[in-house]
């Protein structure tokens, strides 16, 4: 198995990946959305034999402080794994290989959107705890849900940050 940068041969591979890992076309749609905006900062695909069996998403994300500044960091999601290939470790790859090549780049934090039972063995934390929220969700209705990593040596030294996504996340109007 590699895993590697997404490439325009995998554009099916990850569509059918998506649509049956999340059992919709939601996730798809974001990600062929980001690409066209040029707003995939980071695709790593996971292949098996020529077949793809994982993908996951880095996109840009803004803060806004309470101070009125923008501070400029990623979001992880989607990350997706074909359903016979689970619990290997493929999706904890994908995720170490984005994390670490995003510190090289300088990128200060990540945020995402999952089960804190999952992501905590990155390093995540509740993003509330730090009064840091989610556009959508300013009241922390998704309570730990929402999360937040430092990628610097140094841990955030900010406090009350409202986070919006890409415009490629909201739902498309009909
Ligand atoms: C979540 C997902 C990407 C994990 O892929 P994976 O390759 O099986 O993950 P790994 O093998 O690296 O890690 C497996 C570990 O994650 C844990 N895990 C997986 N899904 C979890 C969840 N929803 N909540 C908590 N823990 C979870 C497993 O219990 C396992 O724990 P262990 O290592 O202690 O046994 C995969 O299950 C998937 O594609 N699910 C559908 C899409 C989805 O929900 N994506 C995440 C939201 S964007």
């Amino acid at each position: 198995m590699q895993i590697r940068p997404f490439e325009d041969d995998d554009t099916d591979g990850v569509r059918h990946l998506l649509d049956a890992a999340f059992d919709g076309v939601e996730e798809s749609r974001i990600v062929r959305a980001l690409r066209a905006a040029d707003a995939d900062v980071l695709e790593l695909v996971a292949v098996d034999h020529g077949r793809v069996v994982g993908e996951i998403m880095f996109s840009p994300v803004i803060g806004q402080t309470a101070a009125g500044t923008e501070i400029y960091g990623i979001g992880l999601g989607p990350v997706a794994v074909a359903e016979d290939v689970r619990q290997r470790g493929i999706a904890s790859a994908l995720i170490e290989h984005g994390l670490t090549y995003l510190r090289q780049l300088g990128v200060p934090f990540c945020v995402l959107l999952g089960e804190p039972g999952f992501y905590k063995r990155f390093g995540f934390e509740p993003a509330r705890a730090r009064h840091w929220f989610w556009e959508a969700d300013p009241d922390a209705k998704y309570g730990d849900a929402f999360q937040l990593l430092s990628l610097s040596d140094s841990p955030l030294d900010v406090s009350n940050v409202t986070i919006s996504y890409h415009a490629a996340f909201a739902p498309e109007s009909d």
